[in-house]
């Protein structure tokens, strides 16, 4: 049976960019294989400095994944910290891992533009997210397209730690959508939590209005064609609409006439109607305050029969342990 596996930084509410590159994917794997979906508490320490903050964003993940779908009773769902061996695990991953795979790291050099401190935990941080996977021993890993290199950073670890020890791990493939590889941000640039061009899934009505209006937009006046390819708008659109309503939109974009104002409020009307479902199941788990806490606590237990399989392996095979 394929094991699937993917994680969730808990830095904040989950965003469009979240769901549509991987939460959907995972909750639809779930019915296909084996799946094992985790709130990455430990990689968010890079970020996040206050421990309030922190059980805040893992709670709001949780319960953010289980609206959208992800069932515990098919799908193993547990937080990172709950199986700690992924440290002991990534502690020795690190002895194999050459310092120029992760000077090569995108994903690095990105938050240091934007302002994260260089720390060696921030460094490290392919080097975690390799122990994850290989915990797993997972087959597939559905991620959005900013994963890509992590995952080819995994393998290549992964393939380093076999050449000097036997075949100990597989290695794992990504699972990444094209249609929706990069979903765009309020800015047109990637949606990211840490840009702060994010749609998270669950805001209230108005405030969703407010951000879907405040999508960055040029100056072509109202009467004038504008290029829908061009548009975040459209782009956004599209993962939600039909392919009539779609293609209504990019004619009426074509044909001028038609400002922004008004294509920003037919997305915000479809983005409110598609989340009414979740947001409904959404409000029904937060009337049972232990719910997220029974579910990831025994998703830990299921999660760290299958770690400390592969622990030992790891530790019988350089040496720690004969
Ligand atoms: P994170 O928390 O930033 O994002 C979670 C998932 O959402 C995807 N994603 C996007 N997909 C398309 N368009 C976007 N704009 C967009 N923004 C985010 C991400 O690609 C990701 O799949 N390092 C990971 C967490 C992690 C992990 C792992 C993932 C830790 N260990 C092991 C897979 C396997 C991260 O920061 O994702």
């Amino acid at each position: 049976m394929v094991r699937y596996l993917t994680g969730f930084q808990p830095t904040g509410s989950l965003h469009l960019g979240n769901y549509f590159g991987a939460l959907r994917p995972a909750i639809e794997l779930q019915d296909k294989g084996e799946a094992f979906y985790f709130i990455a508490d430990y990689h968010a320490l890079n970020t996040v400095r206050d421990p309030a903050v922190l059980r805040e964003h893992v709670r709001e993940v949780a319960i953010d994944a289980l609206a959208c779908g992800l069932d515990p009773a098919k799908a193993c769902f547990f937080r990172q910290s709950g199986v700690p061996a992924v440290t002991e695990l990534a502690w020795v991953l690190s002895n194999v891992t050459p310092m120029g795979l992760l000077e090569r790291s995108h994903s690095y050099k990105d938050k240091l533009s934007h302002g994260v401190a260089p720390s060696h935990a921030l460094f490290a941080y392919p080097v975690l997210m390799a122990a994850d996977i290989l915990l797993y021993d997972s087959d597939v890993v559905p991620v959005g397209k900013d994963q890509k290199q992590h995952l080819e950073i995994t393998r290549d670890i992964a393939t380093k730690f076999n050449d000097s020890y036997g075949n100990v791990f597989k290695l794992p493939e990504p699972s990444i959508r094209e249609e929706v590889a990069t979903i765009l941000g309020l800015d047109g640039q990637k949606m990211s939590k840490s840009y702060g061009n994010a749609i998270e899934l669950f805001l209230a009505e108005a405030a969703l209005r407010k951000k879907v209006m405040s999508i960055v937009t040029d100056s072509t006046p109202v009467e004038a064609p504008k290029d829908p390819a061009q548009s975040a708008i459209v782009s956004l659109y599209r993962l939600f609409a039909p392919a009539d309503k779609v293609a209504a939109m990019e004619s009426d974009f074509r044909a001028g006439g038609v400002g922004y104002g008004e294509f920003k409020k037919r997305l915000f009307a479809v983005i409110w109607e598609s989340f009414a479902p979740m947001r409904q199941r959404r409000s029904e788990l937060q009337t049972d305050p232990g719910y997220v806490d029974r579910v990831l606590a025994e998703g830990a237990l299921r999660a760290s029969t299958i770690a400390q399989q592969t622990i030992a392996r790891v530790r019988r095979a350089v040496g720690i342990t004969s």
